[in-house]
């Protein structure tokens, strides 16, 4: 094993890290969103089956996988079995990239909102300044591709510091203080008047809406939240020392990762109810909506650049841990130094981004398929390679390394009911449920 590897200092240092993976945009800037046109209740509950029963179990063969090989994607997918499962692993290092691109283009937004709430924006009286905002800036052309290189050092930065130095220690300080802040900016959106119908609509069901379209939307949102699929979880696990039992880590993960959704949901929809907005406004709802909120808001010109530093924050450890899967790939398999692989990782990450940053300005009308590069990366991300990866690993621990994973697992222990479900969940259920998505997304 190359002497650049890593490892977690403790078990709170690898849950803080996972949980900073897990954490992100999906959670407070596409959950939200995703709920609002899910209909609210309908959509929270299927999600939380979700959460609870793929993604749980999917998440804890991924982590298991990792450890029990020490080794990134590729690596750790030849060293339990080979030959064509190895495939999965540079389909996790791919997808790496694809994700890291695009998600570092609206990491850089984050990070331009927090200035531009600290400028004059919220001194606009008419709500539709706000989606002029938000339009002229993404439109660029300089300023989104500049915001995402920034955002992109950023994350190279804390990667190029190592597992403990860097990716621990941010994440220890970091991860509380997004609780905190989330917990205070919670408070002051429940308390708005008329926040109450809001919260009616994000945890009361509307029986109407349980359809495959919200049961689809419930299902990808659990498995990008959860950073499931292509190997995140895997690199991070194969970090984790051995003496560490995984059910408990992953429970606590799950956990965590729905509760900040949770917070994010009755942060933004009761504030949304509250003003007078639309809950199913798209991915707009945030970079749109929450200025308009903010500034109508007694103390929001505090409260506005405090949730885009919140959102930056958590979009920051989440981009760490897509960059760190490419970077284990390189220090493993290629041997190159950890410093220079984040810098090819990085560099190439920013380079595929570019498009993506462009396509809401220069690159707009340049589509394929309907959709713009940035669209087309989204959608490869989520509607196929996660998915793909999903079913893989499923199948991989459920029945190719069957034992060798519940070893890691479950170690020596008696076969209890929970793991019996575990069990079923990835040969059966995960392999089905996910197969199915793959096939309707298309
Ligand atoms: N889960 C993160 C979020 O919610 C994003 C993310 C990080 C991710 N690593 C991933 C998504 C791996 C899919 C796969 O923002």
């Amino acid at each position: 094993m190359s002497s650049e590897r890593g490892e977690f200092g403790s078990r709170l240092g690898f849950v803080l890290a996972a949980a900073g993976s897990t954490i992100g945009l999906g959670n407070i800037w596409r959950f939200p969103y995703v709920a609002g046109e899910g209909g609210g209740g309908a959509f929270l509950v299927l999600y939380l089956a979700m959460v609870f029963t793929l993604g749980l179990s999917i998440m804890l063969a991924e982590i298991a996988i990792g450890r029990a090989a020490k080794r990134n994607p590729v690596g750790a997918f030849r060293t339990l079995k080979g030959g064509a499962w190895t495939g999965l692993g540079y389909l996790g290092v791919l997808a790496a990239f694809v994700i890291l691109s695009f998600y570092s283009v609206i990491g850089g937004w984050t990070l331009a909102y927090v200035l531009a709430t600290l400028g004059p924006l919220l001194e606009a009286t008419d709500a539709r300044a706000f989606g002029d905002h938000f339009r002229d800036f993404t439109a660029g052309p300089v300023e989104p591709v500049l915001y995402h290189g920034l955002f992109m050092l950023l994350s190279a930065g804390v990667v190029m510091g190592g597992v403990r130095a860097g990716i621990e220690r941010w994440s220890k300080l970091l991860m509380p203080l997004l609780l905190i802040m989330l917990v205070a900016l919670c408070l002051r959106a429940l308390t708005l008047p008329g926040a109450w119908a809001g919260v009616e609509f994000f945890l009361i069901p509307d029986w109407q809406r349980f359809d495959a379209a919200t049961v689809g939307a419930a299902m990808s949102q659990a498995f990008f939240s959860m950073s499931l699929g292509m190997g995140c979880l895997l690199t991070y696990g194969s970090y984790l020392s051995s003496a560490e039992r995984l059910p408990g880590i992953a429970v606590t993960v799950s956990a965590l990762d729905t509760t900040i959704a949770m917070l994010a949901g009755l942060l933004i929809l009761p504030a949304t109810f509250a003003f007078g907005f639309d809950p199913a406004s798209g991915p707009g709802l945030s970079f749109v909506t929450l200025p308009a909120v903010f500034a109508e808001m007694p103390l929001g010109r505090v409260f506005a650049p405090l949730f885009f530093a919140l959102l930056a924050i958590a979009a920051l450890t989440s981009n760490v841990s897509l960059l760190e899967t490419a970077v284990a790939y390189l220090v493993d398999e290629k041997g190159t130094g950890r410093r220079a692989a984040t810098a090819i990782a990085a560099g190439l990450g920013f380079a595929i981004g570019v498009p993506s940053a462009l396509a809401f300005g220069p690159f707009a009308d340049a589509t394929l398929f309907g959709k713009t590069f940035f669209g087309l990366m989204e959608y490869l991300a989520t509607n196929l390679l996660m998915p793909i990866g999903g079913i893989g690993i499923a199948v991989f621990a459920g029945w190719v390394v069957r034992d060798r994973i519940r070893r890691e697992v479950l170690g020596d222990g008696a076969d209890r009911p929970a793991a019996r479900i575990w069990g079923w969940i990835l040969r059966w259920l995960a392999p089905a449920a996910v197969a199915w998505i793959l096939i309707s997304g298309l």
